[in-house]
């Protein structure tokens, strides 16, 4: 998750480790450190934190060397252990690699199921769970064909798909560190004599604070004098300078006041993360871990699916696409609730488990209980090798990358986007749907990325909103279908962000109560469906105009081109065309920046808000 790569005079281990050091707030699970000295690759890997990666390196200290690469892992392939900790090298396994080269990576590669398979013809066998190695392997292969490392490192790229940045080493050519990317950050730090790669600038913002950024699909080497940025086809490339002139913890934000403004920002990067890789050879949806079998899959009848706060509103949004496109009921359910009322479960039950830490003990608890009555555990995690999807049947990962703000934003999003996976796969597995069906669906899902980076550059709105609002007492908001639990995703964001009182409501359910708490000039936000087939769309303008006419103010969340609300919304907040049950991806990002902006205004302290824990590990 973290990445850093050095060429120059300075004690390379110290200048690692500390760039390490730096981005520890990124979260990680492993550690590790290469350099090439004398020509030879020295390296150094732990699992765990950073202490056990500096008390192995006082117990066998690594030389000073001429070049070197630092990274902290977050687990994707493969759990957090030494061996799949990153540098991955090939080294000293008789037929593998060549033992010259180094690779550090963050993404995913999404080939390498195929790229390992022409390396085991070739007789090269990673010894790690990591598609990290199978890279490092192909790397190796090249440059002992003769090929430079940079060279090498554009021939391998340019058969990788997926999201990465490697970094890499070659003892053959111990001044010089190469680097590529796509879909994952990079960029370079341009010191005198010295220069710096890293995932971001906070690593290196002590020595320099000259960097260069890095495009799409392009690659640098970097030498102690020279810094040489080219495309994929050793083109020179156009890069953009910049001075940081961040202090430090701003540049741990990436120049962001909050990490949770910043995770906000990374949530269309998330969510494409997670879409990744999800495919297997014969084309059909694959989980990354189970041990159900497909016989077994098909008798499931039920599926009941538990979890906390936000990740329970992931699962209400999902509770619709799952039953429309499974025809299997599913329930959810708090956590804490379900193994309290003697739940019905049984070995036809599939129970999934949603939880970004992967340990909140209400969750696991009420998955132990699940399993003591027979039931299937599934669990949507995004944390791999924490103790929920450990005691689970199966897991998807979300790959988000560390959510570090308390309150939740890219988890939510990207366990919707798993939870839709799993219920395309639920019906691939049952015939339920039509191959061209999940397609369709997964194309749309592939184009949500694109459609929150749209909600993101248009914030105005949003922004102005919030600074209007800063003293309100009181906020509501309505939502229907799909768009019912955004509601009640958009009031608690607003409770734990901004402590003021704020009410998600089905908009349908506005008759039947809620309607007495509307009062003059009372914030409500709507989230209106787009057009469909049923007459929801028509019912909730109905709603808006309901509550105007009793004084509230009205802030309407609707698709672009939906003329009929206009008329009826004192705020407008447009969102991009996508489907219903698409649309709590677009729709839940406008309240979270909402939260998050009005939580600021009040002075509160936004990624530790009051009495709140990240990952709650009592009952
Ligand atoms: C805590 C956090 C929430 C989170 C919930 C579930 O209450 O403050 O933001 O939604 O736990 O966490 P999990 O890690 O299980 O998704």
């Amino acid at each position: 998750c973290g990445i850093v790569g050095y060429v120059g005079p300075r004690a390379l281990p110290e200048v690692l480790v500390g760039g390490l050091r730096r981005l520890e707030y990124r979260g990680y699970d492993s550690a590790g450190i290469a350099v090439v000295d004398n020509g030879e690759l020295r390296w150094a890997k732990k699992a765990g934190k950073l202490a056990n990666l500096a008390e192995e390196l006082e117990a066998h200290p690594l030389p000073y060397g001429t070049a070197g690469i630092g990274h902290t892992r977050w687990a994707t392939h493969g759990g957090p252990t030494d061996v799949n900790a990153h540098p991955h090298t090939g080294i000293g396994r008789e037929g593998n690699g060549n033992g010259r080269v180094a690779l550090i990576h963050n993404g995913i590669i999404e080939n390498y199921a195929e790229l390992a398979a022409e390396l085991a013809a070739d007789g090269l066998h990673p010894i790690s769970q990591t598609d990290t190695e199978v890279v490092a392997l192909l790397l190796g292969r090249e440059v002992s064909r003769g090929f430079s490392l940079a060279e090498a490192m554009r021939k391998v790229c340019r058969r990788l798909q997926g999201a990465y940045t490697l970094v890499a080493l070659d003892a053959d050519e111990p001044n010089r560190v190469v680097a590529a990317r796509r879909n994952s950050p990079l960029v370079v730090g341009v010191g005198t004599g010295e220069n710096f790669v890293a995932s971001d600038v906070a690593a290196f913002i002590e020595y320099t604070r000259e960097a260069i950024e890095l495009g799409q699909d392009q690659m640098v080497e970097i030498t102690a004098d020279e810094v040489i940025v080219t495309d994929y086809d050793g083109n020179p490339a156009p890069t953009r300078a910049y001075h940081v002139d961040w202090d430090l913890t701003a540049a741990e934000k990436d120049g962001y006041d909050w990490f949770m403004r910043k995770e906000i920002f990374e949530q269309p990067g998330a969510v494409a993360a997670t879409l990744l890789d999800r495919l297997n050879e014969q084309g059909r949806i694959k989980l990354d871990e189970s041990t159900i079998s497909p016989g077994d899959l098909r008798e499931i009848n039920k599926v009941i699916i538990i979890a906390c706060g936000t990740a329970n509103y992931a699962g209400l949004v999902a509770k619709y696409a799952i039953e429309h496109w499974t025809r299997i009921s599913c329930e959810v359910e708090l956590a804490s609730e379900f193994r309290y009322r003697d739940p019905i479960v049984d070995s036809r039950t599939l129970v999934v488990a949603i939880s970004q830490s992967g340990e909140t003990m209400d969750t696991l608890m009420a998955i132990r209980h699940a399993r003591e009555q027979g039931a299937r555990v599934l669990a949507i995690c995004n944390t791999n090798g924490s103790t929920i999807p450990r005691e689970s049947d199966a897991v998807i990962y979300t790959h988000a990358g560390p959510e570090i703000g308390v309150a939740s934003t890219k988890g939510f999003l990207t366990q919707v986007v798993a939870c839709y996976l799993l219920g395309l796969y639920l019906a691939q597995e049952r015939g339920t749907l039509f191959g061209d069906e999940i397609a369709n669906v997964l194309e749309d899902l592939r184009a949500t990325p694109d459609a929150i980076a749209k909600v993101l550059n248009d914030l105005g709105a949003v922004m102005k909103l919030a600074s209007d609002l800063v003293d309100v007492p009181s906020v509501l908001f309505l939502g229907r279908h799909a768009g019912y639990p955004v509601a009640l995703e958009g009031a608690l964001k607003l409770k734990e962000l901004a402590y003021i009182h704020a009410e998600g409501f089905a908009a349908g359910e506005l008759k039947h109560g809620p309607i007495a708490l509307i009062e003059q000039d009372l914030p409500v936000f709507v989230v209106v469906p787009p057009k469909g087939r049923d007459q929801l769309h028509d019912k909730v303008i109905s709603n808006v105009q309901e509550i105007r006419a009793r004084g509230a103010r009205t802030i309407v969340l609707a698709e672009e081109g939906d003329t009929e609300v206009i008329g009826y919304a004192d705020t407008l907040i447009t969102l991009p065309k996508v489907s219903t049950l698409l649309q709590p991806l677009v729709a839940t990002v406008p309240l979270q920046v909402f939260a998050c902006e009005l939580a600021t205004l009040k002075g509160h302290d936004v990624d530790q808000p009051r009495n709140l824990a990240k990952s709650v590990t009592v009952e």
